[in-house]
C-alpha cells in the first residue's frame, strides 16, 4: 500500500475547521498527572470530540501521546465510533508512540524507529503506509496496547535505570566512592551495560510521568508495579540529598543553609535544551527555599521562570559575571549546558557543588568542588 504523496499536512493547534482537510491526523497534546498521580487524558478526549465532530470517510487517526495501555481502544476507540462510523472500515486508528529525545542530535525522529499499533490489521497497514513515507523504519507490533505499553517500557527502564545509579551515588558519597569514576569504568565492558548517569533527579514531562500512568492503570489488575514506585521514591530522593550534601558542604565552612547565597547554574531537566517541566532543580530551589536559602539562578535556556509553591514568583536568569559567582556562598550545578565554561566558574567560585559531572576537565579550583 502506498500513501497519496499530495496528502494534506496542516497542523491543528486550535484550529480544529482544518481537521475537515486532513486525510491523516496525528493527536499529540500532553498526558500529565491530575493530583494524587492519576492520568489526566482531558486533552485526549476533548481533541479526539473535536476529531469526532468532523470525521470523514477514510481519515487515518494515529495517537502519539504517550499512555497507559488500553487507552486507544478504551477512550479514543469508542468517541470516535459513536459517530456511527466504523473502524477500519470508514475510517483508521492507531497507536504510534512520540519517541522522541529533545536536545539528541544523532537521533532524530526520522532515526527513530515507529512503533505502531493498529486496531484492525488495515488500520495498522494504513498507519504503516503512512508512517514509513517520513520514517527510516517501521515496527508494527500486534495492537494499540502492545504499542502503548512499548513506550511506557521503554520510560520505565530509563527511571528504574536511573533510580540504581542514584542509589549507587549516595552510597559511593557515603563510602568515599567517586560514582562517576564507578560508572565510567562500568561502562567500559563491551556487553552486559548500559550507562546511566546519576543526576539530583529526574525531569521532563516523560520519565517522571509516564511509568505513573502505568501504574495506576496496574491496579485495574490487582497488581502493584513496585519498581516503578521505588524508582520514583530514589529519583526523588536524589533531589533530597542534593540539599543535605549542600548543607554539609556550608556547614564545613561554618555556614548555614539560612540565609546562604545560592547561585543555581541550569534549570532546565537535562543539558543544551529550554524545558523546565518537571525539573528537579524547581524542587531543589523550593527545598532550598524552605531552608531560608537566597537563591538566585543562571540558565542559558532559561530567561525566567514561575516558581510554584510557598515561594510562588517568577525567577529571573542573572548575568553570569566573575561578581555573581564570586559574590555566591555555593555554585550548584543542577544542568550540565555544554554552553558554560566550567573552568572558568571554578577559578571564580567560593565553592561548587557539581551533580552532574559538568566539571569533569576543571584543571584550577578543583579543590573547592565536590562532586555527588
Ligand atoms: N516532547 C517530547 O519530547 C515528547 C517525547 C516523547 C513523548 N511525548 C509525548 O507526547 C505528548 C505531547 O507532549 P509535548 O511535549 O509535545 O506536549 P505540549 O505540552 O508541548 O503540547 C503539545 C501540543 O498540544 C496542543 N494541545 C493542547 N491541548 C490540546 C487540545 N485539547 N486539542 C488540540 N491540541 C491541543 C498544544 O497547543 C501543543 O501544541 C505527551 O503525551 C508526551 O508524553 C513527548
Amino acid at each position: 500500500m502506498t500513501c497519496d504523496p499530495w496528502l494534506k499536512m496542516v497542523i491543528a493547534h486550535h484550529r480544529f475547521d482544518l481537521l475537515n482537510e486532513a486525510d491523516i491526523i496525528i493527536i499529540c497534546v500532553p498526558t500529565p498527572l491530575k493530583s494524587m498521580n492519576q492520568p489526566d487524558l482531558s486533552y485526549v478526549v476533548s481533541a479526539t470530540r473535536e476529531i469526532a465532530g468532523r470525521l470523514k470517510t477514510n481519515q487515518l487517526i494515529s495517537l502519539e501521546s504517550t499512555t497507559f495501555p488500553g487507552t486507544t481502544q478504551e477512550v479514543v476507540l469508542p468517541i470516535l465510533e459513536s459517530t456511527g462510523h466504523t473502524v477500519g472500515k470508514d475510517f483508521f486508528l492507531a497507536f504510534s508512540p512520540e519517541r522522541v529525545d529533545p536536545g539528541n542530535k544523532r537521533y532524530t525522529t526520522r532515526d527513530i524507529s515507529k512503533v505502531i499499533g493498529g486496531v484492525t490489521p488495515m488500520c495498522r497497514d494504513v498507519a504503516c503506509a503512512f508512517y514509513s513515507q517520513s520514517m527510516k523504519q517501521v515496527v508494527p507490533v500486534s495492537s494499540p496496547a502492545a504499542a502503548e505499553m512499548t513506550k511506557i517500557f521503554e520510560n520505565t527502564y530509563r527511571s528504574v535505570n536511573i533510580a540504581l545509579v542514584n542509589e549507587f551515588m549516595i552510597l559511593c558519597d557515603r563510602m568515599g566512592l567517586d560514582i562517576w569514576e564507578v560508572v565510567d569504568a562500568a561502562a567500559t565492558k563491551p556487553f552486559g551495560i548500559q550507562t546511566f548517569y546519576p543526576g539530583p533527579g529526574v525531569g521532563g514531562h516523560c520519565i517522571p510521568v509516564d511509568p505513573v500512568y502505568l501504574a495506576w492503570k496496574a491496579k485495574d489488575y490487582g497488581f502493584y508495579t513496585r519498581f516503578i514506585d521505588l524508582a520514583g521514591e530514589i529519583n526523588m530522593q536524589a533531589s533530597e540529598y542534593v540539599v543535605q550534601k549542600l548543607a554539609a558542604i556550608l556547614n564545613k565552612q561554618k555556614k548555614c543553609l539560612n540565609g546562604a547565597r545560592i547561585l543555581v547554574l541550569g534549570v532546565a531537566y537535562k543539558k543544551d535544551i529550554d524545558d523546565i517541566r518537571e525539573s528537579p532543580a524547581l524542587r531543589i530551589i523550593n527545598f532550598l527555599q524552605q531552608n531560608h536559602a537566597e537563591v538566585v539562578y543562571h540558565d542559558p535556556n532559561v530567561p525566567k521562570f514561575q516558581l510554584s509553591g510557598e515561594h510562588e514568583g517568577y525567577m529571573q536568569s542573572l548575568n553570569l559575571t566573575r561578581e555573581e559567582i564570586a559574590g555566591a556562598d555555593c555554585v550548584l550545578i543542577l544542568t550540565d549546558h555544554s554552553s558554560i565554561d566550567y573552568q572558568w566558574v571554578a577559578e571564580h567560585a567560593r565553592l561548587i557543588l557539581d551533580t552532574r559531572n559538568a566539571t569533569k576537565n576543571v584543571r584550577k579550583g578543583k579543590d573547592k568542588i565536590t562532586k555527588i
